[in-house]
């Protein structure tokens, strides 16, 4: 086997290969940015599981964010901050600020009026750390929609982003962009319906909820993913599939217990998280994170 006969330069290639030998799943080291809950509330209602009449807390959204900053420390994870503007309360969800791949940041620009300043405060953090920043034309929201399996880019319309910001996705990265449709409002960004478990690709490389996608849909994605776990209802209720791998951690909503169990059988290894105040919002694990791929 070609494994066998690899020279081995560091400790870390070492490790991928024997852990490979083993059929175990392998981490990769993540860089991700993240914005601290700090005006956090629901004042508006721009998804259906935002209720401005019910109160919020900012301090436990917090406190539980918190937990989900200090587990990817724990992973190992590098953890960008940008600084919360007061009055842009969704700005936690950082994975609508933009999409980052091979070093140029293709910036966010809002469905809703709400967020719609969020999109210029993103791009000048991109731009400040050297990042090329491409101007959007077509509405889109970033990584919220747009998820890297391979080399190909899954991009999600019918809520938010426009299906012509998909076409602006492949001039600027030159890869296949697939367009995935979403038929439930409950399911409005690609990242509540569908997972990426392993960013190298493969047969069981994600998880989706199969609801959530219109047929033709459906039909394409078990062509690509014959492997992939399909969400419960239950788990889809917590948005347990708005969660964030390395290729071997998932870190995933603390009352996902099926699609925990899914995964462990799949030989990833789940981790909790209790994000129940930023559900609120209409978000979880992954919409708290944007992954710098710079
Ligand atoms: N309240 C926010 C909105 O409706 C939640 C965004 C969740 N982000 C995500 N990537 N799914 O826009």
């Amino acid at each position: 086997m070609m494994g066998h006969m690899t020279v081995v330069e560091d400790r870390e290639t070492l490790l991928d290969v024997e852990s490979d030998v083993l059929g175990e799943r392998v981490a990769s080291p993540k860089t991700v940015l993240m914005c601290r809950p700090e005006h956090f509330t629901v004042r508006y209602r721009i998804n259906p599981w935002m209720e401005p009449a019910n109160p919020t807390d900012t301090e436990v959204a917090l406190r539980q964010w918190q937990t989900l900053y200090d587990t990817y420390r724990r992973l190992g994870y590098h953890i960008e901050l940008i600084e919360p503007i007061p009055g842009l309360p969704d700005m936690v969800y950082a994975a609508n600020g933009g999409f980052v791949l091979d070093g140029v940041a293709y910036g966010a620009r809002f469905h809703y009026a709400e967020r719609g300043p969020e999109g210029p405060a993103y791009a000048m953090w991109f731009a400040e750390r050297g990042l090329e920043v491409v101007d959007p034309v077509s509405v889109n929201e970033g990584e919220g929609d747009f998820l890297k399996v391979g080399e190909t880019i899954f991009a999600g319309t019918g809520f938010r982003s426009d299906a012509a910001s998909h076409a602006e996705l492949s001039r600027i990265y030159d890869r296949e962009v697939v367009t995935l449709r979403l038929v439930d409002p409950s399911f409005y960004h690609l990242d509540t319906a569908f997972a990426v478990l392993d960013d190298a690709g493969g047969p069981a490389s994600v998880a989706y909820l199969p609801r959530a996608f219109d047929g033709a849909s459906r039909t394409l994605l078990e062509k690509r993913f014959p492997d992939a776990i399909h969400a419960t209802d239950a788990d889809a209720a917590v948005l347990g599939l708005n969660s964030f791998s390395d290729g071997r951690n998932v870190v995933i909503a603390a009352r996902a217990e099926t699609f925990a169990r899914d995964l462990e059988a799949r030989g990833y290894v789940p981790h909790g998280v209790d994000l129940s105040e930023l559900l609120l919002g209409g978000g979880g694990v992954k919409c708290c994170t944007l992954e710098l791929r710079w």
